[in-house]
């Protein structure tokens, strides 16, 4: 393809795919999973990154892979001691489908597990629980070397703007992300994408003085073009919350539904109270992803509660319990 394409001579894709690591060596982030080979280190990594931000991210992989080292570790564990170590991360989901994944690979491979180790093909990394195209390219990349390109949004965004397509699809993208391998250093090539995309080609103040593969960039008169924003209204839902105390003040929580929103969290009642007989403390409105959630919260009293901070409480219903003067 001459213009407009997603392929360029291999002389000039070679220069591309060198800028770009040279200043991913020089520049890169030092982040704790770098230090590491391990593969479930690095799948522990990236099943965070899926839906936290890289600062944020560090402190839970911090915690959580010093408590299971192994996956081993996790599967011998009760799923509620890493949703307590998840809490405020988000996303919860995240964590049960872990937890089912340690499960998963620490079987005997005679019973379709793989003996406690990551396994290496993108065919069964897919097999597991929560691992999906992303993060099977990761870590397989990552941390057996293979030659498979990411796509997540800021290499989607990179992708944009250097081909000058503002809507590229999902396909035309993994094209690109793959001819952009480095074919000795996979794992380095997609996370020095994934860097340029986060600390570089951001969204909304690209530093296109600074990129190193700015010379390539079709999209670099009018960054902000591309790629076209997927505008998506947020679907709002009104919910109730009781705060029920009992004498000595503790709420009445419970485990929440793993089928229900905050599956495995615990929580104040949301479902069917009966508002006459409570009093208004106030709203919350949170915000997930394409909800906003609008939680009236109701106080009133019940016979027996429990301490919150002795089981695994999300976000929202910590904000809940703030509001109604518990925690
Ligand atoms: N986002 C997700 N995984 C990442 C990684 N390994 N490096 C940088 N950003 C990332």
């Amino acid at each position: 393809m001459e213009n407009g394409g997603m392929k360029s001579s291999k002389t000039n894709d070679d220069h591309l795919r060198k800028s770009l690591i040279d200043w991913y060596d020089a520049e890169k982030r030092d982040l704790p999973w770098r230090r590491t080979n391990d593969p479930w280190l690095i799948l522990l990594s990236e099943v965070i990154l899926q839906q936290t931000q890289v600062s944020r991210g560090i402190e839970y992989w911090v915690k959580i892979s010093n408590r299971f080292p192994t996956p081993k570790a996790l599967a011998e564990a009760d799923q509620e001691e890493l949703l307590t170590l998840w809490q405020g991360a988000g996303y919860y989901a995240r964590a049960r489908r872990l937890h089912a994944l340690a499960i998963q690979v620490s079987k005997p491979a005679s019973e379709g597990g793989f003996d406690g180790s990551i396994p290496e093909s993108i065919e069964q990394l897919l097999g597991l629980p929560g691992i999906g195209a992303y993060t099977a390219a990761a870590v397989a990349s990552i941390a057996f070397a293979l030659p498979v390109g990411v796509v997540d949004g800021n290499v989607r965004r990179v992708a944009s703007r250097q081909t000058g397509n503002p809507s590229p699809t999902h396909d035309s993208v993994s094209i690109w992300a793959n001819s952009m391998i480095i074919l000795d250093r996979p794992g380095d090539s997609n996370q020095a994408m994934m860097e340029l995309g986060a600390v570089i080609c951001k969204p909304k103040a690209p530093k296109c003085d600074l990129c190193p593969i700015s010379n390539s960039c079709k999209g670099k008169e009018n960054p902000l073009a591309y790629p076209t924003p997927i505008k998506r209204k947020k679907t709002i839902e009104n919910l109730d919350a009781a705060v029920l105390l009992d004498s000595a003040g503790w709420p009445r929580l419970s485990r929440r539904d793993p089928s229900e929103r905050f599956g495995g969290m615990w929580g104040p009642p949301m479902r069917e109270i009966m508002t006459d007989t409570l009093t208004p403390v106030g709203e919350i409105v949170h915000h997930l992803t394409h909800r906003e959630l609008r939680v009236k919260v109701w106080s009133g009293q019940c016979s027996r509660g429990i301490d919150p901070s002795t089981v695994p409480i999300s976000n929202l219903d910590r904000k809940i319990l703030e509001l109604a003067g518990v925690m």
